[in-house]
């Protein structure tokens, strides 16, 4: 097929993009996000901060019009992301203990039953576990209301969508490392004790200046072994050229490998647009022209 979103349908998976609210009026910029992709997630428009600035008082405009956006163009949509150590609003950075516990599930009860029924699947908790050797929880307000708040969000998002998947995401959990195999020892857990979890999300910010993980497609196996589905959720990498074309190449092969990844997302449309700008890291140029990364991309789909 000619687009990503075509071809990545061609085995049952879909293609996605993080999309900002207040770029879709341009017309270059929402072109190629509704020719090339299936699946959207809102980059900022659903978190914590953009969905409740003051606490009990619920702001959707931002994240209806992207979620509008995506109905008329017939795409799916993955939920960004209900409770995140990050991008919390001022009211909750000052708040702990079993109040802070409170407006977590409020919250979540709120933003997942606003949009229950229209989600394809929810980043529930996003980048809960510590950086490096440890394979402890990362220090945060949420973390210090207790080892539970995970499992407590989980439930309470089934409760609030019962049809959305529901997913684990981070970063630097991309090979087989002791971040990892925490998030793995706790999907282990969770579908032991019955917490409801359906999905994995492995970010992907990359670099095509170090190697991809070798364990990369083993990485995405052994979580798919647990029976959850395994997404690339915000993929991006850093380089330009063959290095990068590569790279995007070896990520793509490997989803397509595992029969339970479900699609790969890319987090931006243009260099431009990327979170990380200056490193160049998606697939089209700042003029909205494909680069070699993305004709590597629909040749490996
Ligand atoms: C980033 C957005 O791209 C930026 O616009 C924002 O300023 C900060 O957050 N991990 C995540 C995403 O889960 O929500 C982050 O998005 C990138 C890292």
């Amino acid at each position: 097929a000619s687009t990503l979103g075509a071809s990545a349908a061609a085995s049952g998976r879909y293609y996605g993009a993080a999309v900002a609210a207040y770029k879709l009026s341009d017309s270059v910029y929402s072109g190629i996000l509704d020719r090339e992709f299936t699946m959207v997630t809102p980059e900022n428009e659903m978190k914590w901060d953009a969905t409740e600035p003051s606490q009990g008082s619920f702001s959707y405009g931002s994240a209806d019009q992207i979620v509008n956006h995506a109905v008329a163009a017939g795409q799916r949509i993955r939920g960004h992301a209900l409770a995140w150590h990050s991008q919390q609003p001022g009211w909750a950075q000052n708040l702990s203990g079993s109040a802070l516990r409170q407006a977590m599930v409020n919250h979540i009860t709120n933003v997942a039953g606003h949009y229950r029924g229209k989600i394809y699947a929810w980043d529930v908790v996003n980048e809960a576990f510590a950086d490096g050797s440890s394979g402890a929880r990362r220090d945060s307000n949420l973390q210090r209301t207790g080892n539970d708040w995970i499992e407590v969000a989980f439930r309470t998002a089934r409760a609030a969508d019962p049809n959305a998947k529901l997913c684990y995401n981070d970063y630097n959990t991309d090979g087989v490392n002791a971040k990892s195999t925490a998030v793995y020892n706790m999907v282990v857990d969770f579908k032991a004790r019955g917490v409801p979890i359906d999905c994995v999300g492995f970010q992907s910010h990359l670099n095509s200046a170090s190697p991809l993980p070798g364990d990369y497609q083993a990485n995405l196996q052994r979580f798919a072994n647990l029976g959850v589905e395994v997404q690339i959720t915000e993929l991006d990498i850093a380089g330009s050229g063959t290095a990068q074309a590569n790279d995007f190449a070896a990520v793509t092969r490997a989803c397509l490998a595992v029969a339970r990844c479900a699609g790969i997302t890319v987090w931006g449309i243009r260099d431009t647009d990327s979170w990380r700008a200056s490193s160049t890291p998606l697939l089209f140029d700042g003029n909205g022209n494909k680069k070699a990364a993305y004709t590597a991309v629909l040749d490996a789909l």
